[in-house]
């Protein structure tokens, strides 16, 4: 059985997009069975519905609160039978509420390496901070913001030249190896019961490209 996965966007997709291709091997672990967006513009939506893949959309401004936009979330996941939850280009943060209801079945990939610069704009962070190793994370998401255990990282070389965007371009190239490689290597080794915060740092759980 495939793993079911529901990815949750904003924005431009690309990320969905290399999930989406991975998913077409026929022996890839999972299966995307929902493309979630907040945003109706998300570039990300348009590939999901040409795909035929399950969407949703739920707009945060039409809730009065974070809980009950995230419960809204939540229901739509519950109906689609989720059983990992990818966060990809998501710009909304999650509150403990919805974190709580799927205890390490959220994951997230952060183009940085994480625990180095959190938040927004990492890449304008890593240039800023004359770096000359940066790169990107996936992890598990908790109540901290990009905070969680890693499970995967792909270290990128900044070079002298970069500017802000050819080091996200860069790192984007990285992101679509590692997001679907930790996707597969969670989904082979947990076999349905995903990984629990206590066990993410164990070594067979982490995965790396250098
Ligand atoms: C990626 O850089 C991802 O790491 C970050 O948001 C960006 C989303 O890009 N969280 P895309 O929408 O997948 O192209």
């Amino acid at each position: 059985m495939k793993t079911r996965l529901g990815i949750l966007i904003s924005g431009t997709g690309s990320n969905l997009i290399s999930i989406a291709a991975a998913c077409e091997a026929p022996d890839f672990p999972a299966e995307i069975a929902l493309v979630l967006s907040n945003n109706p513009k998300a570039k990300g939506l348009n590939f999901a519905k040409e795909r035929a893949l399950p969407t949703a959309l739920i707009e945060h401004h039409a809730f009065d609160t974070r809980q009950a936009f995230e419960q809204a979330v939540h229901q739509e996941l519950c109906a689609a039978k989720i059983e990992l939850v990818c966060l990809a280009g998501f710009m909304r943060i999650l509150s403990p509420f919805l974190v709580a209801k799927w205890p390490g079945k959220i994951i997230n990939i952060h183009p940085s390496l994480l625990p180095a610069f959190r938040g927004l704009h990492p890449h304008q962070q890593a240039v800023e901070a004359g770096v000359r190793i940066s790169g990107c994370t996936v992890h598990i998401v908790t109540e901290g913001l990009d905070d969680g255990p890693i499970l995967g990282q792909v270290a990128v070389p900044v070079l002298a030249n970069d500017t802000i965007k050819t080091l996200q371009q860069r790192v984007l190239e990285r992101e679509h190896q590692l997001y679907p490689a930790v996707i597969s290597h969670l989904c082979e080794n947990q076999q349905g019961s995903l990984i629990s915060h206590d066990n993410a740092k164990a070594s067979n759980h982490l995965f790396s490209i250098f």
